[in-house]
């Protein structure tokens, strides 16, 4: 169960170059076939449709001497879609929100920039992602066989649309990029 206090301790901001060691550690914790620091590099640096952003214990930096960053997720806004690619949080912190803030976050942005619907695809055997998805209001839509690889498996589609913010009480705080505090506790 999700509780306001937990998800105080933490923060949501953009994803900055200096965090990138810790986000491949993450990514590499959390999925049998990581994305490599290349891919990464690629993700922040360079796509004109990704965004990024982590969850952070509140007043820690990146690089520090223990990991702030517990979660992060990678998502594309190309036009009138929002994608997500990337999602995950530390094994440590789940059950907390994280995923469900990091995501809540991906809508509110994707909805500012006029998206109305949201895709994905999520490995056939990931229930927790299954139900953190299906929770948000995705409905599957179909599968593509033996889509992943490490190991060969299929692939769940799964779609919003209209695309509208989810229900639930989220409540992390998200620093903009230009330094504007927001909270999702709308949600
Ligand atoms: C999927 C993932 C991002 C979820 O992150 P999280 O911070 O634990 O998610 P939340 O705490 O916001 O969970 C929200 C809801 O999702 C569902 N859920 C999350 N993890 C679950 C689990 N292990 N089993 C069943 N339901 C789960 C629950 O309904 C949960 O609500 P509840 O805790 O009130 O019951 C996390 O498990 C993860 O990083 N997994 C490895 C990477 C991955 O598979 N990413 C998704 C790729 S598409």
């Amino acid at each position: 169960m999700t509780s306001d206090k937990t998800l105080s301790e933490f923060q949501i901001l953009p994803a900055t170059p200096e965090m990138l060691p810790d986000i491949l550690a993450l990514e590499e914790a959390c999925f049998s076939s990581p994305w490599t620091r290349k891919m990464l590099e690629t993700e922040l640096m360079s796509n004109q449709f990704a965004h990024f952003l982590v969850a952070m214990h509140r007043g820690q930096s990146a690089g520090g001497s223990e990991c702030a960053i517990v979660g992060y997720h990678c998502f594309w806004i190309v036009f009138e879609e929002l994608r997500l690619m990337n999602l995950a949080v530390r094994e440590s912190m789940r059950r907390q929100g994280i995923g469900t803030a990091l995501a809540a976050e991906a809508f509110r942005m994707a909805l500012d920039l006029a998206a109305t619907r949201a895709v994905l695809e999520v490995r056939a055997s990931n229930a927790p992602a299954h139900s953190l998805y299906t929770r948000m209001g995705f409905v599957q839509t179909g599968k593509r066989p033996r889509y992943y690889s490490n190991p060969i498996e299929d692939a769940v589609l799964m779609e919003m649309s209209p695309l509208v913010m989810p229900s639930g009480r989220q409540n992390v705080p998200t620093c903009r990029a230009g330094g504007e505090s927001t909270s999702t506790d709308s949600l």
